[in-house]
């Protein structure tokens, strides 16, 4: 068996009376995309800082890339990209300067990884970090966790104050980290976003892990709105009873319903007229995940 990339063991982490883990078992595989959801409070940053060693157990064992992150840290730091969720950087030097510091601190990035991902982000490397957005700084958080390459990206809600279009840039970096075997570990509060990128999502509430599932297992299970426009009248008698199919209803020649997991038999019926349009909305996920997963306590009722 290869070993994970990131394994915990009833990890207990207390703050006076705060249990802010209770007993945490994580387990992530190499080479995946893991989101990490959950409401504010539920343990997330707290399992993060015990990743990389920021903060240390009650109880419980914690094991990154088949190292203990505190005996070895210095062997599991080069390997890991780290970014915190309240990542702040200050002062009079420029990105660029920043970022080419970091790197030699590392032990040397290649500047030209360093502009590839300035460039990739669209960051100005001459403005003064002090006259940075928000936005603008948090690039430059991603940037240092990614530049070196690492095996493992651990990343407390990298994509916070980035505008859509740079969060979908980001996106494309984590997958292509993943295509190349190595493995993203990432915070969340929206499922929307993780559902897109990540391939399995685990679920932590009062800091325990309340249940890990697949997305591409979710998204099959998802019911999805279906519209056919048929080029005669159909009649509801049809559809209605077909697996997997409900809501039907019909408006002249248009069919609309709902359609849970495979598409086998209503395709099958519908093929039997002759269609002019056929649409399939993307299922909602969401909503199955947290009917299904999700801890309804300490969430406020929808
Ligand atoms: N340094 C600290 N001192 C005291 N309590 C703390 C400390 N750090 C975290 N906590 C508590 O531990 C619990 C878990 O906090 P944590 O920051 O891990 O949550 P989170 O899931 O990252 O939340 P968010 O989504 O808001 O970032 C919370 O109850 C928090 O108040
Ligand atoms: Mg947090």
């Amino acid at each position: 068996m290869t070993t994970p990339a990131i394994r915990t063991d009833a990890l207990v982490k207390t703050y006076g009376s705060i249990r802010a883990l209770d007993g945490l078992d994580l387990e992530v595989r190499t080479g995946e995309i893991f989101g990490f959801l959950g409401p504010n409070g539920a343990g997330k940053t707290t399992t993060i800082r015990l990743l990389v060693d920021l903060i240390r157990p009650d109880s419980g064992a914690v094991s990154v890339l088949g190292l203990d992150p505190r005996s070895d840290g210095v062997a599991s730091r080069r390997r890991v990209g780290y970014l915190a969720g309240d990542f702040v950087v200050d002062g009079r030097q420029t990105a660029g300067e920043l970022l080419t510091y970091i790197g030699h601190v590392r032990g040397g990035v290649d500047p030209p990884r360093i502009d590839a991902l300035i460039e990739r982000l669209d960051l100005d490397p001459s403005r003064k970090i002090k006259a940075l957005s928000r936005g603008n700084r948090q690039k430059i958080g991603v940037i240092q966790a990614f530049m070196g390459d690492p095996e493992l990206l651990i990343l407390d809600e990298p994509t916070s104050g980035l505008d859509p279009l740079l969060q979908r840039e980001f996106e494309a970096m984590a997958k292509q980290v993943a295509a190349e075997g190595r493995t993203v570990f990432m915070s969340s509060h929206i499922m929307g976003e993780v559902q897109r990128l990540a391939d399995r999502v685990g679920m932590i509430h009062e800091g325990r892990l309340t249940s890990v599932v697949g997305v591409d297992e979710l998204r099959k299970a998802a019911s999805r709105k279906v519209e056919v426009v048929f080029s005669d009248v159909v009649s509801a008698d049809e559809f209605v009873g077909i697996a997997g199919v409900r809501d039907v209803a019909i408006d002249g020649r248009t069919l609309t319903c709902r359609l849970d997991g495979v598409a086998d038999d209503l395709t099958k019926v519908i093929s039997q007229h002759r269609v002019v349009m056929l649409t399939a909305e993307e299922p909602d996920i969401e909503e199955l995940f947290f009917e299904r997963y999700a801890s309804s306590e300490g969430r406020d009722a929808p």
